[in-house]
């Protein structure tokens, strides 16, 4: 069922929350019934996974659109300039999809996007091996783009041209060799080494990268690879079809790890919200007419460093989930078939490892086990400051069983005063709004509204109606303390484990433009 309105032609679909909300099988779902002609993948890297099930088959992209699936009816996926490419992995992430049996006849390269090189990649790893690290997936994200900021850095266009890119990646890497020499020898060969860095095919023992490896690696890749036909001035192409044909912008990570937005310095480093999208893709935000923000709930997650405070069991719990299965003689194996004694464990450490695991809640790029949280309205009122007000509700199936459901609705500071603008925020001090800085954010205790779960499993629900009536008030509290519209409930991974609430929907468009309504009786 579709659930985007008739005169749409630019969709954008976000993440409200820090990643990992779904937005794989929402763009899926939107692509196969609203058929976009593009699926734009504006920013971010391999740095996210998106995940995608469809009548059995499970596909995970990291940089390739979700829309790659529908290529084989016309649908073009494109990457576009504000997203960074590692070709080493997309290159993996091709063969795995050829292996698939699916066509890319429609996949685009912008040009412009960012080209995220070896020397990135040992940079971050580097700077990740400090104790005040970020968390970050080691993919090389933050160095490129620190790159194009400091105009240094190389697009998937210069590689086009050999002399242009030998010229741009010496002095690319000019200084970053003052930086590695800085960092332990024997810590750099073993990075070099890691599967990421191509086994070593990079190193040098005395000059650390060897640059002739690397000019011959990547011409290697564009010009007898399948790269070649790939890369295109996309931007111009969108721009060319905007307002005629129907565009999916495809968000990465979410809006509370946005580079402007989001918790710095524990965020990524681009730009997540719709009008990053809107300019990675090389269009307006007023080119976007429809945004849908996706929403993990009654629980959400965060992967890495970084304040989050609604995680169960305190900062980082789930780093101590193994140890303290251990401690109480737990089989982890047995958390799934008893999840109803686990997720309502005293122990809030092994409850959020429980939900984690109920919910398979690994990165699908690094495998790490994400933190876990109650729902956080402080958060979400935030986030939908850029998204607007229609959010997409994934996930509640994970708590089928879990007696008590606590949702965030303000925080109390309890930390040294702090100066913050205009004003000084004291110890004692309520917030019920989101204030991104993480000294302030790292304090705030949540304060909680508790809800009674249910118990019945939902997976195959399909109506709104026949949602147990527990979660049923929970989702109406959601809606009016933050004013969202809730569009659709993915209740599993399944593209059909959906429930589009239509006719919630419908009536709020009626309303807004009476001729709506035929579309939507006879649509
Ligand atoms: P980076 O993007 O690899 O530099 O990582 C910066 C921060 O963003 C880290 O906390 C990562 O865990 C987080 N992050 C990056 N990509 C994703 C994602 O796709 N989902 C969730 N978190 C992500």
């Amino acid at each position: 069922m579709n659930l985007v309105p008739r005169d749409a032609k630019v969709v954008a679909v976000v993440c409200n929350q820090f990643g990992d909300t779904g937005k794989g099988k929402v763009v899926d779902y939107i692509t196969n019934y609203w058929n976009p002609k593009y699926v734009v993948r504006p920013c971010g890297a391999d740095n996210a996974g998106h995940t995608m099930e469809y009548g059995g088959k499970k596909i995970v992209t990291h940089i390739i659109p979700s829309g790659i699936i529908h290529d084989s009816v016309g649908v073009k996926s494109v990457v576009g300039m504000g997203a960074a490419v590692n070709l080493i992995t997309a290159k993996k992430e091709l063969k795995a999809l050829i292996g698939a049996g699916i066509s890319m006849n429609g996949l685009m390269f912008s040009v412009g996007a960012k080209m995220i090189l070896p020397q990135h990649i040992l940079l971050d790893r580097l700077r990740e091996s400090r104790s005040d690290k970020i968390g970050t997936t080691g993919r090389g994200v933050g160095p490129v783009y620190s790159d194009h900021v400091a105009r240094i850095g190389l697009t998937l266009g210069d590689l086009q041209n050999k002399d242009m890119f030998v010229k741009k990646l010496i002095k690319n890497m000019e200084e970053k060799f003052v930086i590695f020499r800085s960092f332990n020898p024997a810590l750099i060969k073993k990075i070099m080494f890691q599967d990421v860095l191509c086994d070593g095919c990079f190193y040098d023992e005395q000059n650390i990268i060897n640059i002739d490896a690397v000019i011959e690696y990547y011409c290697e890749l564009l010009f007898k690879y399948v790269f070649k036909d790939m890369i295109y001035e996309t931007e111009k192409e969108l721009k060319s079809v905007v307002g005629k044909e129907k565009i999916l912008l495809e968000g990465a990570q979410g809006i509370l790890l946005d580079i402007d937005e989001g918790t710095y310095p524990f965020v990524t480093s681009s730009s997540c919200s719709p009008s990053g999208l809107a300019r990675g893709a090389g269009l307006r935000e007023e080119d976007v007419d429809f945004v849908l923000g996706v929403v993990k709930a009654p629980y959400m997650t965060r992967v890495g460093s970084g304040p989050f405070p609604t995680e169960i069991g305190g900062v980082n719990a789930i780093s101590q989930y193994e140890n303290e299965l251990n401690t109480h003689s737990i089989d982890p194996k047995s958390i799934k078939e008893n999840k109803n004694v686990f997720l309502n464990y005293k122990n809030h450490i092994i409850q959020a490892g429980a939900i984690g695991v109920v919910g398979n809640e690994f990165g699908a790029t690094t495998g790490r086990p994400r933190r876990i949280g109650w729902l956080d309205l402080v958060a979400l009122k935030y986030s939908m400051i850029f998204s607007g007000k229609n959010i997409i509700i994934t996930k509640p199936d994970v708590l089928s069983g879990c007696e008590q459901i606590p949702i965030c609705i303000g925080y109390v500071y309890k930390g040294k005063d702090v100066f913050y603008g205009n004003k000084t925020i004291k110890n004692g001090d309520k917030i019920d709004y989101m204030i991104t800085k993480q000294e302030i954010l790292e304090n705030c205790v949540p304060e909680y509204v508790f809800f009674p779960g249910w118990y019945e499993e939902i997976s195959e629900v399909k109506k709104y109606k026949k949602l147990p009536k527990e979660l049923k008030v929970i989702l109406e509290f959601i809606k009016r303390e933050t004013g969202a519209k809730i569009i659709m409930i993915s209740v599993g991974p399944d593209r059909d484990q959906t429930i589009v609430c239509w006719f919630l929907f419908a009536i709020v468009r009626i309303l807004k433009r009476g001729s709506d309504i035929f579309y939507w009786i006879f649509h």
